[in-house]
């Protein structure tokens, strides 16, 4: 949710600090702040990175810092609430990702002791405690993080300074990823890699209840009670170009155009078309217990949830695999009655979502085989899981997930292959899903240069102030992934049904005025997609219609008709998924929204 960004070196940090937290805006954008070593206060602005750049100047020398952008939790958007926080003497300076859960408790102890707050988060009373134990310990600082932390319950990636300490910088992990980046004396501290990229390729990850200790000389990490841990630091795949715009206006479009190639580097040496097989390397050494297992039970939330239930459906009708979805909030607190023969499946992008990790840690206590389809390597899910597939789609940065969910559906066809052939599906049907999944970047590309279009036909319906997305069988999921979309870039109530369920209900909601966009590709559930669109037609509402190429007779059912080229009806939702990403996003943009950063919203929840 909140990015947090520290650095020590020699370089003066408030640039360095400004530019990472640029990066990691896509994690928070309700506020910002900075501390930099040598300076009396840290500066902070509600709103934007750019607000903080600007009251900042020139005039911060430090050459280390700690640097935050907020996602509210506790305490509303105001600079008061921004980050950095410190404490009475202000001498302690800390940024904080997470929630503390325990902060009422403490912060009535801490007061009655004398301690002023000056916000209304949670994050401050962890400041304000490790002042109070400095008075007991000596004023050493370390112990006094140290014991802290051990008194603290909830989530935390954090990074510390204090100011008769400059070039020390400490932080801490549980719950909310923390990772270090190495550079030539400097070192970085942040809360995913995208921000240090700029800087090094090579980084360590911190594990829940471990500490570090950083200078410009070098780092070490060791658990709350001091002993060392050695760690072997590990090489960011992605690239400095991934992270930037390239010219598009936004991520969101920028992630869009680029789908073809994020399938590509879904399937690349994964599938053996000739033999009708799916090489998914991570799964190796779990491959044996994987033939065993007799039902499979897949975790996500939002958008991974959605892709969850069309994997579901692949790995129903083609592995033979009885499949649940669960979101992970609420799987996390139901009675999970698993067995030797589950598995559970978690899909993240980010693989620090908090809900899917906990049902996943959850299932582990329960002696259950996890696995992860996950895009962010080295992310939490990815380590905590037994065994995986990574996406390889490259960092999303647009808090609304196009690109990652696209890949997502294609690392569970490839997964539905796998399994599908350790069971019963036959050579010739894995080469047919096989060289189907090759042909996909083309169709995708064949979709995308048709934009102009549908951006008119967004254009067209835009103003409307509710709309209704409906598909059948594989695009049911792909309905409420279009409607989700829409939703949180736009604005504009959406919903998404499988369409047989529109006269149990939702049906009365429609009118001139309530548009509806309609999966019906040629498919097993055509006809029936037929008769839905003429019900809604027949009480007055407008009909948008996602058809085949070549399907004249569509026409007579929709007001607009978006054609996607043909594919096997299982891989269909890869190529209907695409025109409702546009379609949100061009609304959006006629509406004037920033569609990289939707209001309420952050990239990674790494809270409850
Ligand atoms: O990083 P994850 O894939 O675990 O994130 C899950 C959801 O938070 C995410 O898909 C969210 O729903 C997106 N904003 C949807 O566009």
């Amino acid at each position: 949710m909140c990015g947090i960004f520290a650095y020590t070196g020699d370089r003066r940090a408030a640039g360095i600090l400004i530019d990472g937290l640029r990066v990691l805006e896509y994690r928070g954008y309700d506020s910002a702040g900075i501390y930099t070593a040598g300076s009396p206060l840290a500066v902070r602005a509600v709103g934007t990175v750019r607000n903080v750049a600007e009251k900042v100047g020139g005039r911060l020398i430090g050459t280390s810092g700690i640097a935050h952008t907020r996602w509210a939790t506790h305490g509303g958007p105001s600079e008061k609430n921004a980050h950095p926080h410190t404490d009475c003497s202000k001498k302690i300076w800390m940024v904080h990702n997470g929630i503390i859960e325990n902060y009422k408790e403490l912060r009535t102890r801490l007061a009655l002791h004398g301690h002023v707050f000056a916000s209304e988060t949670d994050s401050e009373v962890l400041v304000h405690l490790i002042e109070e134990h400095m008075r007991a310990l000596g004023n050493d600082f370390e112990q006094a993080v140290r014991t802290s932390l051990k008194e603290v319950t909830g989530t935390y990636g954090l990074a510390f300074m204090h100011a008769d300490n400059p070039g020390v910088v400490m932080t801490a992990r549980m719950g909310s990823p923390i990772v270090i980046g190495i550079g030539k004396g400097e070192y970085f501290v942040a809360s995913d890699p995208t921000p240090i990229l700029h800087h090094t390729k090579d980084v360590v990850y911190l594990n829940d209840g471990e500490f570090a200790v950083i200078s410009k000389e070098g780092y070490s990490i060791s658990t709350l009670d001091n002993a060392l841990i050695e760690r072997i630091p590990s090489t960011i795949e992605w690239d400095i170009d991934d992270v930037k715009k390239g010219g598009f206006e936004h991520f969101m479009l920028k992630e869009t155009i680029e789908e073809p190639e994020v399938i590509l580097n879904a399937i690349r040496g994964r599938l053996v078309v000739d033999e009708g097989l799916a090489r998914l390397g991570g799964l190796r050494e779990v491959a044996d217990q994987l033939a065993d297992i007799k039902r499979l039970v897949i975790v996500g939330c939002g958008s991974a949830y959605y892709a969850g239930v069309v994997g579901k459906y692949m790995l129903e009708e083609y592995a033979g695999i009885p499949a649940e979805v669960e979101v992970g909030s609420e799987l996390r607190y139901r009675k999970m009655l698993f067995d030797k023969e589950t598995a559970v499946l978690a899909i993240s992008q980010s693989g620090e979502t908090a809900d899917t990790l906990a049902a996943i840690k959850e299932a582990q206590r329960k002696g259950v085989m996890t696995l992860g389809i996950v895009n962010a390597v080295g992310s939490t899910i990815a380590r905590e899981t037994d065994a995986g597939v990574y996406n390889h789609a490259g960092p999303e940065m647009g808090v609304a997930s196009t690109k990652a969910f696209l890949s997502q559906l294609c690392v569970l066809a490839l997964l539905t292959l796998f399994l599908g052939r350790q069971r019963g599906m036959s050579a010739v049907m894995g080469k047919r899903i096989a060289e189907e999944m090759l042909l996909l970047p083309g169709k995708v590309e064949v979709i995308l240069n048709a934009r102009e279009k549908i951006r008119a036909i967004a254009h067209k319906y835009g103003h409307a102030r509710d709309f209704l997305y409906i598909g059948r069988k594989y695009n049911a999921p792909i309905a409420y992934e279009g409607a989700l979309k829409l939703k949180e870039v736009s604005y504009i109530h959406a919903e998404g049904y499988g369409a047989g369920e529109m006269k149990h209900g939702p049906l009365a909601m429609i009118d001139e005025a309530f548009p509806t966009l309609a999966i019906a590709p040629k498919d097993s559930v055509y006809e029936k997609m037929i008769s839905n669109m003429e019900e809604i037609r027949a009480r007055k509402g407008r009909v948008i219609a996602l058809a085949t190429e070549g399907d004249m007779n569509i026409k007579e059912h929709a007001d607009d008709v978006i054609y996607m080229p043909k594919t096997l009806e299982m891989l269909s939702p890869v190529l209907s998924v695409v025109p409702l990403q546009l379609f949100a996003y061009y609304v959006a943009v006629m509406r004037g929204f920033n569609v990289d950063r939707p209001r309420n919203l952050a990239k990674s929840v790494t809270v409850e």
